[in-house]
């Protein structure tokens, strides 16, 4: 199988990027499947989720040329996580560095697609970018060089904001950048069918989205839980609903 490669973006943030970005890959791990995340957020918060410490392997991975010293070295970022099939590269404050190193090199929108392109020996069958709540270059490369982007959005009032404007990137990518990628789908986070406002977001985001809206992640105190302590839901509690949720979506992205 080619390496699928997996764009989690929105601009707004706290909108659950990070935690959708680290269940999915530990949720695809556990089906058997090699993961590489890769932190594309100066706030490095996909390491702390699994427990590692942010460090700046994306900024390598990002400004690097592809000498075959330069790649050895980039190489030298990736960790594994301590789950089988999971792999890591960390990102930390100096990604906000790379975005500098990015505009100065003048690299073009396939400019990550071509810094992934080392990892393509590892027989990896997904690479899951996380991202940071901002758009910028990272951002478009990032999508550029993803097969699917999956949206998360919280389920409140305004949050259609985010959405419209990742969406409107996805349109420009593909039709002035040629960018071959799709939406994957928007995934609705911090649902509580007890509220009105997230019952009325949903009905509104089903009316935009039809079929791309994703079954919602319902809003879970465990799943701030597990950011905190370092673990995932499938490792603090696999019985849970929002472990069942992620789950599902994991199920879902192999289908696809
Ligand atoms: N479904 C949920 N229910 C409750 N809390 C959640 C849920 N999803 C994520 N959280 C918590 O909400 C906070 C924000 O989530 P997360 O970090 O995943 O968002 P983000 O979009 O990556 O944020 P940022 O834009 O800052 O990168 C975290 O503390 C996280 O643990
Ligand atoms: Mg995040």
């Amino acid at each position: 199988m080619a390496t699928k490669v997996i764009c989690i973006a929105n601009q707004k943030g706290g909108v659950g990027k990070t935690t959708t970005a680290v269940t999915l890959a530990h949720g695809l791990a556990r089906k058997g499947k090699q993961v590489l995340l890769i932190d594309l957020d100066p706030q490095g918060q996909s390491a702390t989720a699994l427990g590692l410490r942010p460090e700046p392997g994306a900024f390598y991975l990002l400004t690097m040329g592809d000498s075959s010293p330069e790649s050895a070295f980039v190489r030298q970022w990736l960790r594994e996580t301590g789950r089988e099939n999971l792999h890591l590269i960390a990102g930390d404050q100096q990604t906000m560095a790379a975005q500098t190193v990015l505009n100065a090199q003048d690299k073009p929108i396939s400019g990550i697609q071509q810094s992934v392109h080392r990892f393509s020996k590892e027989n990896l069958d997904y690479i899951i970018f996380d991202t940071a709540p901002s758009v910028g270059g990272i951002q478009e490369r990032a999508v550029w060089a993803s097969n699917f982007v999956i949206v998360p959005t919280a389920t409140e009032f305004l949050s259609a904001d985010g959405v419209d404007k990742v969406i409107q990137m996805l349109a420009i990518l593909q039709n002035t950048k040629q960018w071959k990628g799709a939406l994957m789908g928007i995934l609705p986070t911090f649902f509580d069918e007890q509220t009105r406002e997230s019952k009325a977001t949903i009905e509104a985001l089903r009316g935009a989205f039809g079929a791309s809206l994703l079954s919602p992640i319902h809003r879970a105190t465990i799943l701030r839980e597990c950011a905190a302590e370092g673990q995932t839901i499938f490792e603090k509690d696999p019985d849970s609903r929002a472990a069942q949720e992620y789950k599902a979506l994991a199920d879902l992205v192999a289908k696809f």
